[in-house]
């Protein structure tokens, strides 16, 4: 699942003791298991080689240029939301027909940026959206490859703030306004409507959301490629696979396969996926060092230099994130801890009431599986440099972004000669 275990009571990523990066990057720090990724994009590939599909790692979930390099090196492409992603992923050289472009607020200069790189399609979330996808392939004279975004109204069983194949959410455009697009191609004559596109939400740990799903839309491709006569020529499967924070069981990449490849057998489009999560969740930890252990009347607290502007997750989603100390003690006295960072919000907490070894002033502690939508939902909240990231590769490492120092934080801001 990952490569962060414990020798000799030490904490490891791949061959490198985490304690002897922390010595030289100091505290807090991301640490990235090379090895983790890389192997979470061989395990689709592997499960899913019969049909040899296209492997769109969704780099929103984590998208320092190191992992994304890696990725690519990998056959994989890049699923993209904004400018600064296509950035990224001209950065790589991640080839032009392996990128595909989603987001519900495209504006018109990245859809020209997308068209001119030329990548594989746009998942289209709106109809103004295709009207202004049309109007600028026309006024570039070229004609745009487009996935239609579909939202088939299915309740993917996870968190509210990342459920977004239902009826109410912001995302996708429903059967039958979908099916309006094809019945009336002659609109858009500079779009080539060549997809079908469907990401129902995110941390989904069970299978049978996505089949429900994946069996609605396989039946509306049917029907609209008889019905209006088009060629849907790749259906492209979003991400969406859970991983293992606590005690989840997520279906793995093979069950995965096993579940839903029944349902396009004999298809002749070929299959996406975008994974973020399932590539990159378990290759990351986030460090800390306790600045103070503080105890009151009704808890223990750890305070932390790592906080919610390092990783928002269990502030906003009360998310989970086991707690691991870098150096297990053989003692065996326990405490209950809330971890908590020095944000001045009574939201910043890390980890609640957690049951771990006696910690003390200066000792470290690692939160797991952070290498998804940790780094890249990081803020300066607070005046708050951001974390360096580091990648370790076997018993190799390099500091993959610097850490943020009090020059980088206020880089860009004036005072005006009228203040
Ligand atoms: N494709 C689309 C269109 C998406 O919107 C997303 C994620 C993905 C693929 C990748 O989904 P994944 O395989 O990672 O589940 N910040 C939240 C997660 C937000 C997900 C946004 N969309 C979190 O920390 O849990």
């Amino acid at each position: 699942m990952h490569d962060f275990k414990y020798i000799n009571n030490e904490l490891y990523c791949e061959k490198v003791k985490v304690a002897d990066i922390i010595k030289k990057v100091g505290s807090p720090a991301y640490i990235y298991s090379h090895k983790t990724f890389v192997e979470h994009i061989r395990k689709l590939q592997a499960a899913f080689k019969s049909v040899k599909p296209l492997i769109c790692y969704s780099m929103k979930a984590n998208s320092n240029l190191a992992i994304l390099k890696a990725v690519v090196n990998e056959g994989a492409g890049l699923d993209i939301v904004s400018g600064g992603e296509l950035y990224r992923a001209k950065k790589v050289k991640c080839p032009a027909e392996r990128i595909v472009f989603a987001g519900v607020g495209k504006t018109e200069r990245e859809i020209e940026d997308a068209i001119r790189y030329g990548i594989l399609f746009f998942n289209v979330e709106s109809l103004p959206e295709l009207e202004l996808i049309q109007k600028v392939a026309r006024r570039l004279k070229c004609k745009a490859s487009v996935s239609i975004r579909v939202n088939p109204n299915v309740d993917p069983r996870t968190h509210r703030y990342i459920a977004t194949g239902k009826k109410e959410s912001k995302f996708g455009i429903d059967l039958g306004l979908a099916e309006g697009v094809f019945s009336n191609t002659a609109r858009y004559p500079n779009i080539e409507l060549c997809a079908i596109h469907c990401h129902i939400g995110s941390q989904i740990v069970s299978g049978e959301p996505f089949v429900e799903a994946f069996k609605k839309v396989a039946a509306f491709i049917d029907e609209i490629e008889k019905k209006y006569k088009v060629k849907i020529k790749y259906l492209n499967l979003g991400g969406g696979l859970g991983v293992i924070y606590s005690n989840e069981k997520p279906q793995t990449a093979a069950q995965y396969a096993r579940n839903i490849l029944p349902i396009f057998k004999g298809k002749k489009y070929r299959l996406v996926f975008e994974p973020g999560r399932f590539v990159s969740a378990n290759g990351g930890i986030l460090v800390g060092q306790v600045i103070y252990v503080k105890r009151t009347q009704v808890k223990n607290f750890a305070i932390v230099d790592a906080a919610m502007n390092d990783l928002l997750r269990p502030s906003l989603y009360d998310a989970h994130h086991e707690v691991w100390p870098l150096k297990r003690s053989s003692r065996t006295e326990k405490e209950i801890y809330d971890v908590v960072g020095p944000v001045c919000e009574s939201g910043d907490v890390l980890a609640r009431e957690r049951l771990l070894q006696k910690l003390h002033d200066g000792e470290y502690v690692a939160m797991m599986s952070a290498g998804a939508y940790g780094y890249v939902m990081a803020s300066n909240y607070n005046s708050r440099g951001r974390a360096p990231e580091v990648l370790v590769k076997g018993s190799k490492f390099e500091i993959v972004k610097k850490r943020e120092d009090y020059q980088t934080l206020i880089a860009g801001e004036t005072i005006p000669a009228f203040v």
